[in-house]
């Protein structure tokens, strides 16, 4: 069957289509360069934005596609989180096309989405009951997975996003936006031990602001004493990383073994952080645990893993919504 996804949640406009699981295109188009000025996204512009190319995207992906509009069976769309009026200019798009193409729609969950990326286009099975690893720009979860319409959420932020953090401390560092992308690219494993910081955690849960604060008060001490240089920067910045990527690690452990299961599936636009792939790669191998890690390309903010979720929940789940906002998964 043929499935045409939309997400719309932040500053990515994107449509997909799918043949089942098989990704035929995915276009996606960023409003981020309106935004780096700012240091952050800004909601009206994300919306406005989406507004202005949401239809060119959606004949862009369908032509890639070579897919007529008239045979796609079902329509996918992301409901939430994300922002408000941005969430609405999908939505709203993915209920008209529902209504002129009399195809059933469904509203799908982003977070639930970002943990479909490692079963697209492959014929993996899904290992239920998996642990659920999302970090991301506004979030950082843990859930008990046992369907993707029975998912429990065992761990959360209590304040900043780790995606969230890594973009407030690049800013407070001069480097671009998004922060995680720079830091990331920067990062030099012989410095990642130069300071030590440490992340909260209360029990499965994360809090991230607390080394945000931390970080930037020492920047200003060693500024006070004329010792801040670009070799310290650099120093500080991967200390931070290294910081964050172990407290995520360290957490998904600790869920794996309080509830005992032995996959663990990874999503959202962090998960693309190589130093954090490489310690769940080793932390997963040294446990017998399997790790699935998306691709990094489908890593962040993309409709195809939204399509690839409204395929399974209508498919193998039977879930649908007509035009009442029922959500086929919360
Ligand atoms: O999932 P996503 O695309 O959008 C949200 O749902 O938020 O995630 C965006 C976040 C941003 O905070 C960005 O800095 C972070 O993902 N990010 C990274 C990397 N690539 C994107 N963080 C660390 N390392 C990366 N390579
Ligand atoms: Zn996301």
């Amino acid at each position: 069957m043929y499935i045409l996804g939309i997400e719309t949640s932040c500053d990515e406009t994107s449509c997909a289509v799918l043949k089942n699981r098989k990704m035929l295109a995915n276009i996606t188009v960023s409003s981020l360069s309106f935004h780096k000025k700012y240091g952050g996204i800004i909601p009206e512009i994300a919306t406005r934005n989406h507004l202005r190319v949401i239809d060119k995207v959606l004949k862009l992906a369908v032509e890639r596609s070579g897919v007529d509009l008239k045979k796609i069976q079902i329509i996918g769309v992301t409901h939430r989180p994300g922002l408000i009026g941005a969430l609405v200019v999908g939505l709203n798009f993915a209920k008209a096309l529902s209504l002129a193409l009399d195809k059933p729609f469904l509203a799908v969950n982003h977070l639930h989405s970002h943990l479909f990326a490692s079963f697209l286009d492959n014929n993996l099975k899904i290992p239920f009951p998996f642990l659920g690893l999302v970090v991301s720009g506004g979030h950082t979860e843990l859930f008990s997975v046992k369907d993707f319409d029975n998912m429990k959420v065992i761990g959360r932020t209590r304040d900043d996003a780790a995606g969230e953090v890594f973009d407030k401390v690049a800013r407070a560092f001069g480097l671009g936006y998004p922060g995680g992308v720079y830091i990331d690219r920067i990062f030099k494993h012989r410095l990642k031990d130069s300071f030590k910081f440490k992340c909260g955690k209360i029990g499965l849960d994360f809090s991230f602001s607390g080394i945000k604060t931390a970080l930037i008060y020492k920047k200003m001490e060693l500024q006070k004493q004329g010792r801040f240089c670009k070799d310290i920067k650099l120093k500080l910045l991967c200390s931070f990383q290294e910081s964050v990527v172990n407290a995520i690690v360290e957490n998904t452990l600790l869920a794996a073994e309080k509830f005992k299961i032995k996959n663990i599936v990874c999503g959202g636009g962090v998960i693309a952080n190589t130093r954090l792939r490489e310690l769940l790669s080793v932390a997963a191998a040294g446990r017998n645990l399997k790790l699935y890690l998306p691709s990094k390309e489908l890593s962040s903010d993309n409709a195809a893993v939204v399509a690839g979720l409204t395929f399974y929940l209508y498919n193998i789940k039977r879930k649908e919504s007509r035009f009442g906002l029922m959500a086929a998964s919360n």
